[in-house]
């Protein structure tokens, strides 16, 4: 039975049919890991910090924030599939927990106290459950802005930032950058707002300065693997960027770093859109913003290999990260097995568009698929054919994500679709998902997983209307 009422952080909100935040969700909203001392995704945050000493670094923004500040401030299209429910944590139809750390720049922009800003945050997201996805997170907001006003006599404003990036450290990374600044359809400049060379101008700074960031982390990580371990590799480091589109930059890109073989997306970033700035009373400042995944950076950081150890209170743990004293990597303690079991189910006859989880990627469009977080690779597509009024809404992979997090929590490793298929004669789809169960801290006995198990068949049987198989 609903409230019309919901409470979070010493706040009430009225509830409508928009509301579809768990109480799971709700209950670790308190934890802020971003703040925790001698707490791993603290102490990264603070080693990115490092690298924006004259900064101003917000911590402490409340998760709570209006759609118009998630979607609307950032010029989403109405129509943008980050703002469905079944992708994102609504409280009300108005009022949501922020998708990414960008929902405080419009706001952050308007203070107007320093030119450049971090905003560090607990984000959240419907998404799918493995060992780098969970449905909170934390990011980190960067942003800098050069005031066309304020300018020395006789200089513009490219020159300027010319200066400034001259100021910056030097590095020996190898970057792979084979596009050119701005492109007319791939990543367009500004025009009229902004010159090519104030564009490329700022670009410049923006690479730097976050590529200042991987030289700092992986110096860390690599001190911290000492003789052995990936981090102590003994391939140079190598990072590139790549074209990227996000409603709120242009141009935009992702910065990729190669690990252990693989590329690995590790944040978003762009020039700001002159619109957001425009509107935040700033119409003469320039800039840059990037948006980065704490979690990533701190399981490379650290060889962390689950993204639910971060929320982990056992003390095999959390004693081993400190904020003195050097990085040292991660030791798992013994791992305790994994017991996987699979459910089987036809889906309501009627159901008009199962959103179908197979390999696609989300509609490439900026956050909230996270770039430099947790950027999901299964996702949906709606196929409506025969829709009538009668039918049940459409099943999203991420409902039957929240059914196994509410039922079996963190005890939940990873759950992926097995098999699909469609009855040639009754056209009734067939649907298999394995789900992994495992503790980090304990072993699971089969009966605790069959328990947990059989609860997820009710939960789909009586939720979604499956019949099991
Ligand atoms: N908010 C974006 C995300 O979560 C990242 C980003 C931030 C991109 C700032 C550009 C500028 O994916």
């Amino acid at each position: 039975p609903k409230k019309a009422e919901l409470s979070l952080l010493n706040q009430t909100h009225v509830i409508d049919e928009w509301t579809n935040v768990p109480t799971s969700i709700l209950g670790s909203v308190s934890r802020r890991l971003h703040l925790q001392p001698n707490h791993p995704i603290s102490i990264t945050r603070k080693l990115i910090e490092s690298r924006f000493p004259e900064y101003q670094h917000h911590n402490d923004l409340s998760p709570v924030v209006t759609v118009a500040q998630n979607f609307d401030s950032l010029g989403f299209p109405s129509d943008h599939p980050g703002r469905s429910k079944t992708d994102t944590y609504y409280i009300n139809k108005s009022t949501v927990l922020r998708t990414h750390t960008s929902a405080h720049q419009a706001d952050t922009f308007r203070a107007n106290t320093s030119a450049g800003f971090t905003i560090s945050a607990d984000v959240y997201r419907r998404d799918a459950i493995d060992r780098s996805h969970y449905p909170i997170f934390h990011q980190m907001e960067g942003a800098m802005t050069w005031d066309r006003n304020a300018l020395p006599k006789g200089k513009t404003l490219a020159q300027q930032v010319l200066e400034d990036v001259e100021k910056l450290p030097k590095h020996d990374l190898v970057v792979e950058d084979p596009n050119p600044p701005t492109h007319p359809e791939r990543n367009p400049l500004q025009s009229p707002d902004h010159t090519e060379e104030e564009a490329a101008a700022i670009a410049t700074h923006l690479k730097r300065s976050l590529e200042l960031v991987v030289v700092e982390i992986f110096s860390r990580a690599k001190a911290a693997a000492g003789g052995g371990g990936a981090g102590a590799s003994s391939d140079p480091l190598k990072v590139r960027w790549i074209e990227a589109y996000f409603p709120f930059t242009s141009p935009s890109w992702e910065l990729e770093i190669l690990w252990q073989g693989d590329w690995l997306e590790v944040l978003g970033c762009g020039v700001v859109k002159q619109d957001i700035l425009a509107n935040a009373g700033a119409p003469e400042r320039l800039g840059w913003a990037f948006g980065l995944g704490l979690e990533r950076i701190a399981m490379l950081l650290y060889e962390i290999p689950d993204i639910r150890l971060f929320w982990s209170e056992d003390p095999r743990f959390l004693n081993q990260f400190s904020d003195a004293g050097p990085l040292r990597r991660f030791v798992p303690f013994s791992k305790y097995p994994a017991c996987y079991k699979d459910v089987s189910f036809w889906l309501p006859p009627s159901t008009p568009s199962v959103t179908m989880p197979m390999g696609e990627t989300k509609p490439g469009t900026g956050a909230p698929n996270p770039a430099g977080g947790q950027s999901t690779t299964t996702t949906t597509t709606t196929t409506n054919t025969a829709t009538t009024t009668t039918d049940p809404p459409p099943l999203h992979e991420n409902d039957i994500m929240e059914l196994v997090r509410s039922t079996a929590g963190d005890l939940a490793e990873s759950v992926s679709l097995i098999d699909a298929f469609t009855h040639p004669k009754t056209a009734r789809r067939s649907l298999c998902y394995r789900i992994n169960y495992r503790s980090l801290e304990r072993t699971l006995t089969n009966a605790e997983a069959d328990a947990l198990h059989r609860r997820i068949e009710v939960g789909l049987v009586r939720e979604f209307g499956v019949e099991l198989r």
